[in-house]
């Protein structure tokens, strides 16, 4: 029999008994969402600042993306790629157009796009580079976060994500993040195929580099033959006030990696870019996904990129971050609960003064939702922020107060 949920703690106690403990929750239900907006199924409304880590910078439920899933939907919804849709093609177009490349090759989660993007780099490495059979490298960065396959954790630095999942997947030389000197000495090996970093480290607290790491790596990977893989699925369309962060210093990564707000929080889909040099070394057959490329999920990417423009996200996202940043330096002054405030455009974190073990982020975050703003600590004693970019000045400076209220109001 299959239960309507009259509260949360029902719809908190059925995932506790039924379903995997893989997540650890804040204690609240969402039934609706819209804008910049959800609701749990009392009622009672928030703003939204995690955005579905960067996957709803359109804001939740955006009618023109739901329109076109709808209309889509009423169509044909997979074919599989053992034919040609009729959708597909315009939006690997589109997309080329709008990133600037030759090709692209749809997955659907961001982790798959990440296995992609280390395929073709594995697979140039040896058909291009000429590095010799199994030995190909990818140079990674320590705290980051790719996603969650055996292959992806492989290259991860986090315990917790790593522990007890062994054997892992040679082939990954990882060094310090924002370290050209360290990136020096790794590209110059030659069977490095790629060097696979994020512009900024979301999920390791919102890490920005110094200013011209990115621009170091660029020039370091065409240097000695490595190709750039940039893995843009928290910070890209429009998160960070440009359409990619990789564009902050004009850097054009050799292949670009996008999921998330690709389709606006709609539906999974992820896309992995390059040019013809590197992405034709893919021959049929040797990757795929049944629903990658879907017409459904092309017809949902074409609207969500059209929303980022015509709603100018990204001047959005570029003013309200420094709106933002200003009110958390403000509140710093204030009170000796928060550290620092970093980030760029309307990514940011705010890093609690206590022990990354304390609870004292988590329980701010409670507070938060007592106070009508979602936002979830990340590695402890950092809360990231990062609301959908359809937000206004009004609503930034209502949530700042929200934020500086509780802060204020905090007692450990
Ligand atoms: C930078 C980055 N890469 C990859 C992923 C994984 O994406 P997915 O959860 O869709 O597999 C995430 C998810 O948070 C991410 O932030």
């Amino acid at each position: 029999m299959v239960t309507t949920i009259t509260s949360s703690q029902e719809a908190i106690d059925l995932e506790e008994k039924y379903g995997a403990h893989n997540y650890h929750p804040l204690p609240v239900v969402l039934n609706r969402g819209e804008s910049v907006f959800l609701w749990d199924v009392e009622g009672k409304r928030y703003y939204d600042f995690l955005s579905a880590y960067s996957a709803v910078n359109q804001g939740h439920c955006h009618p023109q993306i739901i329109n076109a899933l709808i209309e889509q939907a009423k169509e044909l919804t997979l074919t599989s790629r053992a034919f040609y849709n009729d959708k597909l093609g315009v939006t690997e177009k589109f997309v080329c157009e709008t990133f600037g490349y030759d090709k692209a090759l749809f997955m659907n989660s961001g982790a798959e796009a990440n296995e992609t993007a280390i395929k073709l780099a594995r697979k140039w490495g040896y058909t291009k580079k000429g590095i010799e059979d199994n030995k190909a490298v990818i140079v990674a960065a320590k705290k980051n976060f790719h996603g969650r396959t055996t292959s992806i954790i492989s290259a991860s630095t986090d315990s917790s994500a790593r522990k007890n999942f062994g054997p892992f997947m040679p082939g990954f030389e990882i060094i310090d993040y924002d370290d050209v000197a360290a990136l020096k000495k790794a590209l110059a090996n030659p069977n490095v195929c790629g060097l696979w970093i994020e512009p900024i480290q979301g999920e390791a607290g919102v890490y920005v580099p110094q200013a011209g790491y990115l621009k170091a790596a660029a020039d370091l990977c065409k240097q000695h033959n490595v190709l750039l893989m940039m893995d843009e699925i928290q910070t890209g369309i429009a998160r960070t006030g440009k359409m990619l962060a990789s564009d902050h210093e004009d850097v054009h990564p050799d292949i670009l990696i996008l999921g998330k707000a690709l389709s606006g929080g709609v539906l999974p889909v992820s896309v992995v870019l390059a040019d013809d040099e590197i992405m034709l070394v893919i021959k049929p057959g040797e990757h795929g996904s049944t629903f990658g490329g879907n017409p459904l999920a092309a017809a949902v990417v074409v609207a969500a990129l059209e929303v980022v423009n015509n709603e100018n996200l990204i001047e959005n996202a570029a003013r309200l971050g420094e709106v933002f940043r200003d009110r958390m330096r403000m509140l710093i002054e204030k009170s000796d609960l928060i550290s620092s405030v970093r980030g760029k455009g309307l990514l940011n974190a705010i890093v609690i003064n206590d022990t990354s073990e304390s609870e004292t982020a988590w329980n701010l975050c409670l507070k938060f939702a007592e106070n009508g703003l979602l936002a979830k600590p990340t590695h402890g004693n950092i809360i990231r922020l990062a609301p959908p970019l359809v937000i206004t000045e009004e609503q930034i400076h209502e949530c700042c107060d929200i934020i500086e209220s509780v802060v204020l109001a905090y007692k450990k």
